[in-house]
């Protein structure tokens, strides 16, 4: 039996796996640290430190997304220096850039006339499109802070909204990486990186080209990542307010693989799609059609009921009518020809399940076994 590593925060001892980080430990402990530039599944790059605690005995503060837990390690994660450092993160965060939801004072009703003003505005351009579902808002919030301590920097870099699917607004991005790492070790389509140095640091695709002329597949993977509002879905920016969605749910119809998604339904009108993270087998990933190729489900033009053609025109027709006219011309060809004279497509599209059903009505049924899928070409 190999003696339990033990770890101190917060005056508690919690135990840990060797290799595992303070906040992979804390996080499943209950304990809150609060994260921005950390991705689950991707290398910690340290890179934000809003994730610093006190060590007792070290000589600063670690960032405890890529601190390892170590025997005996004396963890503080809210204490005086923590909550002051942090507080200097954020304020620098949010002088930096476009950050006007957070450029008021917190207090008084000043900050609350301001929050009014906002929900009064929706809509214009001047807002952040992602007001009330921003990590650094909601941090700000936490550690009462806001954009004002230090000179405001302007982005030179101007809004990319030349692609149907991803607005990026370089003057909210706080350059955490979760983005490029989104891209790169989750999706591994390596088409985004970090380019330029210093103030004039920005995230590129192909040499600095807008992402529709890059590598990029459109997954919306780094849309997903971004904690603030610097990557937005160009069809739910201004629309959908967190909080007026539902969130339904359900598996991805476009393939075989079974991605998981959360429909965030308004007025009974799908507005939004992201993963579900945390859980097989996509981990929250989607591809373009998952995530952004749901314009269909509302679409004036779908099929509603089976269509027959007669006499070169297609006319709406009850399920038992279209399905009895299928069996008669089935079998009348069936007769006239032989059963091999029938063959049977399926698709990846549909379920095992239909998938099943499909081979044993071809093979049962039509007596044939000409079925092939389209998984195979
Ligand atoms: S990105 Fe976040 S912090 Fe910045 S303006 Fe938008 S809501 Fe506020
Ligand atoms: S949409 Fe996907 S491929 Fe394109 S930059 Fe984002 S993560 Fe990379
Ligand atoms: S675009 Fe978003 S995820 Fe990427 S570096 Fe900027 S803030 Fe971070
Ligand atoms: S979350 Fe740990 S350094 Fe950014």
């Amino acid at each position: 039996m190999t003696a339990e590593h033990l770890i101190r925060i917060n005056g508690n001892d919690f135990s840990f796996k060797p290799g595992e980080t303070i906040l992979e430990v804390a996080r499943r402990s209950s304990i809150d640290i609060p994260t921005l530039c950390h991705l689950k599944g991707a290398t910690p790059t340290g890179a934000c430190r809003i994730c610093v605690v006190e060590v007792q005995g070290a000589r600063s503060l670690l960032p405890s997304c890529a601190t390892p837990a170590a025997d005996n390690m004396i963890v503080y994660t809210e204490s005086p220096p923590v909550v002051s450092a942090r507080q200097m993160i954020l304020q620098l965060l949010l002088s930096s850039g476009n950050h006007n939801c957070a450029v008021r004072g917190s207090d008084g009703q000043d900050w609350t006339q301001f929050q009014l003003n906002v929900q009064r505005d929706d809509g214009s351009d001047e807002l952040c499109p992602v007001w009330g579902d921003c990590r650094l808002q909601d941090l700000a919030y936490r550690y009462q802070v806001s954009g004002e301590k230090f000179a405001a920097t302007e982005t030179p870099y101007v809004m990319e909204t030349v692609n149907p699917f991803i607005v990026r607004d370089f003057s909210r991005c706080i350059q955490c990486g979760r983005c490029v790492q989104a891209c790169n070790e989750i999706q591994v389509n390596n088409a985004i990186h970090f380019g330029y140095r210093g103030a004039g640091t920005k995230i590129i695709a192909a040499g600095d080209r807008p992402l529709k002329d890059s590598d990029c597949v459109f997954c919306g993977e780094c849309v997903q990542a971004c904690p603030v509002g610097a990557l937005v879905e160009k069809d739910a920016r201004y629309k959908v307010r967190p909080w007026e969605t539902k969130k339904v749910r359900t598996t991805c119809s476009y393939c075989g693989v079974g991605c998981q998604m959360y429909l965030h339904v308004q007025d009974n009108r799908v507005v939004k799609i992201t993963g579900v993270e945390d859980g097989p087998p996509n981990d929250g990933r989607l591809c373009v059609k998952g995530r952004f190729g749901f314009d269909f489900i509302h679409s004036a033009q779908r099929l509603t009921t089976p269509l027959i053609r007669e006499n070169g025109q297609l006319r709406e027709a009850g399920w038992d009518e279209a399905l009895d006219l299928v069996a008669q011309k089935l079998g009348e060809i069936k007769k006239s020809h032989g059963a091999d004279s029938i063959g049977m497509l399926t698709s990846a599209r549909i379920t095992n399940e239909e998938n099943y059903i499909a081979n044993k009505f071809t093979r049962a049924v039509l007596k044939t076994n000409n079925i092939d899928h389209c998984a195979r070409l």
